[in-house]
């Protein structure tokens, strides 16, 4: 059995055993029960800006303001009171109660206010012992009273439940949060959930147990949307945390079930400008629900218009409202110069690209559109530069403030890889095709030059500077090319026949010894345990990242080589094996994104973070392993896939192996 051989079975075993033995696939049920938040919901909730001290009085005017400002017109619909709402005791009769110095009037009569502005009315409790306070005092959560707690709150005219994750260990003796519980939280989402499923009032819920226990794969069936992380921090640096937090599960968000990256901070002026667009933009386009926790109106406090503005943006918010409902992914990040790129498709054949600068600093930014899978556009929309251009061939450029986003609506767009010969300069017998892209330097991509009639006998074709026979009666004829990394190649075909095409296919990928990548710092290179990285390569420790650019984001990768994120095709099809890695710690700021694929020179790594860390401790691992997760394992990075192709295949077996267990 050749290397190669002795790879695949492995692979397929691995594979196969893990998703036979251990657990079937499981399947991603979606919320149907509800029917409710088939677009993500949007609204305005008092955490964000009030903390766990809510009253009446914010509430009646931020609830007004929405009204009076535009955004319920806007779709802005839910107010939801969030934590400090209740006493600390239950009534006698064991029903939970609003603290009446706070709310004089009751929450059934602070239901029917937020009615009578045509609004929605949000509740907030607790699968714990108590709920969450910043402070005190302490309060009874909804932990062992589920059905009680829901009736209650369907008495009051509920339309939607926030229900959070605070002392809710049992075994760890009910602390105020636990980010390692020994069992899942989802027991408790599971009750909680069969308890508004039981009311007669439909009601959203609102999953939030901080990303605890990856609620990914089993939330779409208890809510309508779940946090997958720690709360928002009003610094910008909580932006990329999430988001990378996001990176690995983008694809589980549908309608009535989506991924929450938490209330907005828009309008609390912790952001600039550019900031908040960035945030605004990039919650729209994952299909976050979208909640104000700005202050829009209270006695101190007017929302500035240029944030209101940014809330109010209707290009955005309807690529978060899309009919769609398929959030944007991660596609590039180029940690070395500071930037990446999320997109997603959206109803109309559109596709919605946001180019996200991390750098500290203004600058100008390219996309090069077959990074999103698109040739050329016959229209983009630059919505927070306000312009709008037609025809754009293979990349786009505009300039962008420090922490900004350019985001683009593509509409009209060809498939990457593929060059219209009308799209090309010809003069006489010769073709000129400009902007071609490559991702990167090889000798062996194959160019397919088609033509739009053939001829009985053989004719000259000259590519570049090499010159090929094209048989009689053909149309097509296939050829290794040169390009280089960029989006700036220019390929001169000289013919008699007139030219249709030209078609661009990728290098095959290869395997990379880890030997071929520079380390320092605090990187060692390791050996590998027998059947690890395999085909090829050696275990590169400690990689510690690095400040090459100049910003720092505590929440961002840096390493010394470009990443290109390839993480769908790996979890999509290994969500049992993810399971069983969870997240099974919680991270803050100074943390890294939990778990990531990328990969470099065409090789896809898995980099998994398995144990606390931070930005000055740094301490990646990654290698070329491939086998299934090892739980508890130290931080390792592992090259589960080498060839996406060769993947896809296993996949198809592996399913195959699944369906006959
Ligand atoms: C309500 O909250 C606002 C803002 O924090 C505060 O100024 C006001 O005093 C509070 N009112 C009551 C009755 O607690
Ligand atoms: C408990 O008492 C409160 C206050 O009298 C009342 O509104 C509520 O309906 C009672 N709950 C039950 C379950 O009887
Ligand atoms: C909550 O309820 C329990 C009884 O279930 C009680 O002992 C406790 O004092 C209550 N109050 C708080 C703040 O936990
Ligand atoms: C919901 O109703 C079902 C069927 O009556 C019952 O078995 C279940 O316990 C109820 N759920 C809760 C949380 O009360
Ligand atoms: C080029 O021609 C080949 C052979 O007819 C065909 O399979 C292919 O789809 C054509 N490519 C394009 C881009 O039209
Ligand atoms: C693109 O390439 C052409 C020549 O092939 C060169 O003249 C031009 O400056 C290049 N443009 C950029 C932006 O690199
Ligand atoms: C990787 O290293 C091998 C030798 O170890 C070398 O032949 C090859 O060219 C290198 N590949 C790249 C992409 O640097």
């Amino acid at each position: 059995m050749s290397t190669r051989q002795a790879f695949e079975r492995f692979f397929i075993s691995i594979l196969s055993v893990s998703l036979c033995v251990e657990s079937k696939p499981m399947p991603i049920g979606s919320r149907e029960s509800n029917g409710l938040a088939r677009t993500p919901l949007m609204g305005w909730n008092s955490y964000n800006h009030y903390s766990c001290y809510p009253n009446e009085t914010i509430i009646h005017s931020n609830a007004q303001a929405l009204v009076n400002l535009g955004l319920k017109e806007k779709g802005y619909e839910y107010i939801t009171v969030d934590c400090g709402w209740t006493l600390p005791d239950r009534l006698a009769n064991g029903t939970l109660t609003w603290n009446p110095a706070l709310f004089p009037s009751g929450y059934f009569a602070l239901g029917q206010f937020i009615h009578g502005l045509g609004l929605k009315f949000g509740v907030y409790s607790d699968g714990g012992i108590q709920m969450c306070m910043t402070g005190s005092p302490a309060q009874n959560g909804s932990l062992f009273h589920e059905d009680t707690d829901a009736q209650t709150f369907q008495s009051w005219g509920a339309d939607l439940l926030k229900y959070d994750n605070c002392y809710s260990d049992a075994a760890l003796g009910y602390p105020d949060t636990s980010y390692t519980p020994t069992i899942s939280p989802k027991g408790h989402y599971v009750t909680m959930s069969s308890a508004i499923s039981n009311l007669t009032r439909p009601m959203v819920i609102q999953i939030c147990d901080w990303g605890v226990d990856f609620p990914s794969l089993w939330a779409p069936a208890l809510g309508n949307s779940w946090r997958i992380a720690n709360d928002i921090i009003p610094y910008f640096r909580t932006i990329p945390r999430i988001l990378n937090q996001a990176v690995p599960q983008t694809s589980f968000a549908g309608p009535g079930q989506w991924l929450d990256l938490d209330m907005l901070e828009v309008g609390n002026n912790v952001f600039t400008q550019a900031e908040e667009q960035t945030h605004f933009s990039l919650w729209a386009i994952l299909k976050s629900p979208l909640v104000i926790g700005g202050a829009l109106k209270d006695a101190a406090t007017s929302i500035s218009s240029s944030s209101l503005a940014i809330l109010g943006n209707e290009d955005v918010i309807g690529y978060n409202q899309d009919s769609l409902g398929v959030a944007a992914s991660f596609r590039r990040r180029w940690t070395e110069a500071g930037y990446e790129v999320w997109a997603g498709p959206l109803s109309g054949g559109r596709t919605v690209v946001a180019l996200v600068n991390l750098l500290d600093v203004a600058t100008t930014l390219t996309v090069d559109f077959p990074d999103v899978g698109i040739q050329k556009a016959s229209s983009v929309k630059d919505v927070w530069n306000g312009v709008a251009v037609q025809n754009v061939l293979t990349s786009y450029s505009a300039s962008v403030a420090a922490h900004g986003t350019i985001l683009l609506e593509l509409g009209g767009t060809t498939a990457a890889g593929i060059y219209a010969a009308s799209d090309a300069t010809v003069s006489s017998s010769t073709t000129t095709f400009s902007k071609v892209y490559a991702k990167t330097t090889s000798t062996n991509y194959i160019s397919i030059v088609n033509f739009t009639t053939s001829v009985a006998s053989s004719t000259t074709v000259t590519i570049g500077s090499k010159t090929y026979q094209l048989p009689a009666n053909s149309k097509s004829l296939a050829v290794p090319l040169f390009l280089a990394a960029g989006n700036n190649n220019t390929i001169t075909i000289k013919s008699s026949l007139p030219l249709s095409t030209l078609a661009i296919t990728n290098p095959p990928s290869t395997f990379y010894p880890s030997t071929n990548f520079t380390i320092s710092g605090t990187a060692t290179r390791t050996t590998c345990s027998t059947n690890l990285c395999l085909p090829v390569g050696s275990k590169i420790g400690y990689l510690t990242p690095t400040r090459l650019s100049p910003s720092h984001h505590p929440g961002t990768l840096f390493f010394h080589f470009r990443l290109q994120i390839h993480q769908h095709l790996f979890l999509q099809q290994r969500h049992s094996d993810l399971h069983k890695l969870g997240i099974r710690h919680q991270y803050q700021e100074h943390d890294l994104v939990w778990e990531v694929a990328f990969a470099i020179n065409n090789i896809a790594y898995y980099l998994e973070d398995d144990a606390h860390q931070s930005a000055s401790k740094g301490n990646w691992d990654y290698n070329c392993q491939e086998g299934p997760p090892v739980l508890n394992s130290p931080i390792t990075v592992r090259n589960i896939k080498s060839r996406l192709v060769l993947l896809m295949i296993l996949f198809a077996i592996s399913v195959i192996a699944v369906a006959s267990c």
